[in-house]
């Protein structure tokens, strides 16, 4: 669950469909890797960890799940990020690499991170590596900005690592430059330069294209044109990047969500007939391609539901 910016809602919606995919019978661990930023156990209701991500990030522990703790929440555990040593905020890649390789071999049926903001190597890498990376943006110019930049870095960093040659490598890192000189300025652009350069390659570019599928969530929608933003952003995505990536759904905004945060409860257990929890139990389901249940505006069909009716069910 990343994003670019900071403060657009990553945490608060990571804890709430976490709560929602526990609730719907998954174990879900939910990860912390906001090493500079540690908040999601305070979103969840758990008392500061006394064991932590910094743990393993400083080399006191190997085995990520003796770093496990649980959750007020059945089926729901944590691994939180406190107590962290701000000198190593960003491990090293190798450290990165055993913490990824770990994490997939937690026994759960369901991980989800959750990212700081900015599109730091690190935050990419954990981004990358997941199945389903979700961006989390809200209806507002600087975060819809946000939210392109950190999508351009992921893009670029994946295909960098995808491909082999170092001379084609050479040439993403190129056009990692909006400006470079080679007149490189879209992937479209990259993608005509790497198979000029090796069929091969060439090959691998478009099939790592096609694997790449970040999905999206609007979150703090006040009006039907917020909602629209997600479609906008995804048309993007498939125009300039030849990406699909999948609007999963939006999240209005609630003052409720905000308190919920003060109450250090998920606002899916303190008010699940809220529009909000509707909204983000929706998404939970979605996620588990279950179908959509009821309530909280019309359509279910078209991708994406209605826009929130204003009222309670
Ligand atoms: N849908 C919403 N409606 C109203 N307020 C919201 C909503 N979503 C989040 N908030 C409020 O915004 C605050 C910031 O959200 P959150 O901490 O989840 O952002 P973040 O993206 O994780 O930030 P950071 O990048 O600093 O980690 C929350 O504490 C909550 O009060
Ligand atoms: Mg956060």
């Amino acid at each position: 669950m990343g994003g670019g910016k900071g403060g657009v809602g990553k945490t608060f919606v990571t804890a709430n469909l976490a709560t929602s995919l526990a609730r719907l019978g998954k174990r879900v661990i939910v990860v912390d890797v906001d090493l500079e930023g540690a908040n999601l156990h305070t979103c969840l209701g758990v008392p500061t960890p006394q064991r932590s991500l910094a743990d393993f990030v400083s080399e006191r522990v190997e085995d990520l799940a003796k770093l496990v703790v649980d959750t007020p929440v059945p089926n729901l555990q944590l691994i939180g990020a406190t107590h962290g040593n701000l000198a190593d905020a960003q491990p090293s890649h190798l450290r990165r690499v055993r913490l990824l390789r770990g994490l997939r071999q937690l026994d759960a049926d369901i991980v989800m991170l959750d990212l700081g903001a900015g599109s730091h190597a690190s935050v990419l890498d954990y981004f990358l590596v997941s199945d389903d990376g979700i961006l989390v943006l809200q209806p507002e110019p600087t975060s819809v900005e946000n939210a392109y930049t950190f999508l351009r870095a992921a893009f670029y960093r994946r295909m960098r690592l995808a491909m082999v040659g170092h001379g084609v490598r050479q040439l993403v890192t190129m056009a990692m430059d909006q400006r470079n000189e080679r007149g490189i300025r879209t992937p479209l652009d990259l993608l005509r330069e790497i198979e000029a350069a090796d069929t091969a390659e060439g090959h691998r570019f478009v099939e790592t294209m096609r694997v790449f599928r970040p999905r999206i969530i609007v979150n703090g929608v006040r009006t039907a044109e917020d909602v629209k933003l997600g479609f906008s952003v995804s048309s993007v995505c498939k125009k300039y990047f030849g990406v699909e990536a999948e609007y999963l759904g939006y999240v209005n905004f609630d003052d409720e969500a905000r308190q919920s945060v003060s109450m250090r409860r998920p606002i899916v257990d303190l008010r699940p007939d809220a529009d909000v929890s509707i909204y983000l139990q929706r998404i939970a389901r979605k996620l588990l391609g279950l179908p959509s249940t009821s309530a909280a505006g019309g359509r279910q069909d078209a991708g994406v539901p209605g826009y929130p009716s204003g009222g309670k069910r």
